[in-house]
């Protein structure tokens, strides 16, 4: 199912330009973090982070406040600079490259404090986010006026299908800041998945959603990672949740990955017991 296996020297890594244009090389994971890391001043956030993730597999990053979740998020998507270290895309780097670059390479994300458009529609909000799709070339571009009223009608059944999906097709007419917050949540996936990412970056998802909604939500992650070929990486403080949904997990604890395995590796690890769940076993 990768839509990688490309014929690139996996021994080199490819520079940016070439990554931005399609290269891959054969058997990387998707993604690799290389002893990352990031300062503030005099607070080190991420103290060389190591880690790879596997193209299909959900990931999930468990830690105390503070750990350094959202700002390993924010280095994968180049919002925040690396003090250190490299990330690989399919085996060559992109620590440098600009977001919307990483974005076109196939990296979305939703935010831990939502950022929808509360004045717009649920739908309208959709919208947008498909329209940031990007031609697929300068000169289809400069013909896309030829084309809008086609692609117009395209976005419309793209959004009309992903709300369906999203459990949110109701609720299409209702400006975003009146929704109940797990609709919120729900539409900023809808809003990442606009852009038809490979990994989806997925930060406390379940933030202020009651019990069954987060049942349903853990249901609905592992019906999208089938439905749209997709990886996930997901922060979550719920850890039964996590322990269910992931397929592996890393445990961040002042900026230290302190545990990487799978949910029962990691519910045994005597660092995490210590360190993170206060002496009782999850
Ligand atoms: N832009 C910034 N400038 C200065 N310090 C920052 C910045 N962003 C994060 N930090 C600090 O880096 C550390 C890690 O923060 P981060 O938001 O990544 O934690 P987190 O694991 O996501 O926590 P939470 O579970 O509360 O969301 C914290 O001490 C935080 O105060
Ligand atoms: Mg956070």
């Amino acid at each position: 199912m990768s839509g990688g296996g490309g014929a690139a020297d996996p021994s080199s890594a490819a520079p940016a330009a070439a990554m931005a244009a399609g290269a891959v090389a054969a058997g990387a994971p998707l993604l690799e973090l290389r002893e990352l890391s990031c300062r503030f001043g005099g607070l080190v956030a991420l103290d060389r982070v190591s880690l790879a993730i596997e193209e299909g597999e959900i990931f999930g990053l468990i830690g105390p406040n503070g750990a350094g979740k959202t700002t390993l998020f924010n280095l994968l998507t180049g919002v925040t600079p690396a003090s250190g270290g490299e990330i690989l895309w399919r085996g060559a780097a992109i620590t440098g490259l600009a977001p919307h670059r990483r974005n076109r390479l196939g990296l979305a994300r939703t935010f831990q404090n939502l950022r929808l458009f509360n004045g717009l529609t649920v739908l309208e909000n959709l919208l947008v986010a498909l329209q940031r799709q990007p031609p697929a070339s300068l000169v289809g571009g400069l013909l896309a006026s030829a084309g809008h009223r086609r692609s117009e009608r395209q976005r419309l059944e793209q959004a009309a299908q992903l709300l369906e999906e999203l459990g949110l097709a109701g609720l299409a007419g209702r400006p975003a800041g009146t929704l109940a917050y797990g609709d919120r949540r729900r539409l900023e996936i809808a809003r990442a998945l606009a852009t038809r990412p490979a990994l989806l970056l997925l930060d406390e998802p379940a933030a202020g959603m009651n019990p069954a909604e987060k049942d349903d939500l853990c249901r609905l992650i592992g019906d999208l990672r089938r439905r749209h070929r997709l990886t996930v990486m997901v922060i979550e403080h719920h850890v039964p949740l996590l322990m269910r949904l992931c397929d592996r997990l890393a445990v961040l604890d002042f900026g230290v990955r302190i545990a990487l395995g799978s949910p029962e590796e990691v519910r045994q690890d005597p660092r995490v017991i210590e360190a993170y769940l206060g002496g009782s076993p999850p």
